[in-house]
C-alpha cells in the first residue's frame, strides 16, 4: 500500500456554481495516485476579529486551521474579484495566520484560478503569492495556471474538457506532491 499525501484544497469562492470550486474538483480527478485531496469549506468562517480570537477562537476556525497545520500541502484556487483574491478569502488566512504555529509557515502551497475573461486571475495570483510570501509558505513558482476563457472550457455541470488544462494542473500536483514529501 502506498503511503498517501494528504492536500488540502480551499476554493475561495461561495457560488454553487463556481469555477474555481470546478477546478478544485478537476484537480482531485487529475490527481497523482499517492496524493488524497480533501476539501476545505471556508463559507463557515466567520469575519476575523482579533477581540474574538484573544477571547475564544471559533470552532469552524480551529477545525479549519488543524486540517492545514496537518496537511503535506494545501491547494489553494482563487478566483479574480477587484484585482485581488476575494475577501472570503483572505479572512479564511487572515485566521490560520494567528493561529498558533502559524499552520502556513513553510507549507508546501499551489495555486491556480479561473475567469470567464482574458486574463485567468492573473492579477488575482500575484496578491495571492504576495500574502504567502509573509507568511512564508513553500509556494509553488511553476507552473502557473491561469484558466481563462473558463465558460469555455468547463461544461454545464462544471466538468473541466479543456486538454491543455487538465494537463497543466497534473503538472502542478505532480510538482506539489514533490515539494510534499521533502
Ligand atoms: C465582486 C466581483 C469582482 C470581480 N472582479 C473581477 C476582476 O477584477 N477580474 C476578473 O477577471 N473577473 C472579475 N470578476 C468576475 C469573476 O471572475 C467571475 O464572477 C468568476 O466566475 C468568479 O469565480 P467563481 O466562478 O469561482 O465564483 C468579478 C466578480 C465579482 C463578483
Amino acid at each position: 500500500m502506498i503511503n498517501k499525501i494528504k492536500i488540502s484544497a480551499i476554493s475561495g469562492s461561495l457560488r454553487k456554481d463556481s469555477y474555481n470550486s470546478a477546478l478544485v474538483k478537476a484537480a482531485i480527478e487529475l490527481k497523482p495516485e499517492n496524493m488524497d485531496i480533501e476539501i476545505l469549506d471556508i463559507g463557515e468562517i466567520p469575519m476575523f476579529n482579533d477581540d474574538v480570537r484573544i477571547k475564544s477562537i471559533p470552532e469552524s476556525v480551529k477545525i479549519f486551521s488543524k486540517k492545514i497545520s496537518s496537511a503535506g500541502g494545501v491547494i489553494i484556487v482563487t478566483p479574480e474579484y477587484n484585482y485581488s483574491i476575494p475577501g472570503v478569502l483572505k479572512n479564511a488566512i487572515d485566521w490560520i495566520s494567528k493561529m498558533p504555529g502559524q499552520p502556513f509557515d513553510e507549507k508546501p502551497v499551489a495555486i491556480m484560478g479561473a475567469s470567464p475573461g482574458m486574463l485567468g486571475t492573473i492579477r488575482a495570483q500575484l496578491h495571492l503569492r504576495e500574502i504567502l510570501f509573509c507568511l512564508n509558505a513553500k509556494l509553488l513558482n511553476k507552473p502557473e495556471v491561469y484558466v481563462n476563457l473558463a465558460k469555455e472550457k468547463f461544461d454545464s455541470e462544471g466538468k473541466l474538457l479543456h486538454e491543455p488544462t487538465k494537463e497543466i494542473i497534473r503538472k502542478l500536483l505532480g510538482a506539489l506532491s514533490m515539494q510534499s514529501e521533502k
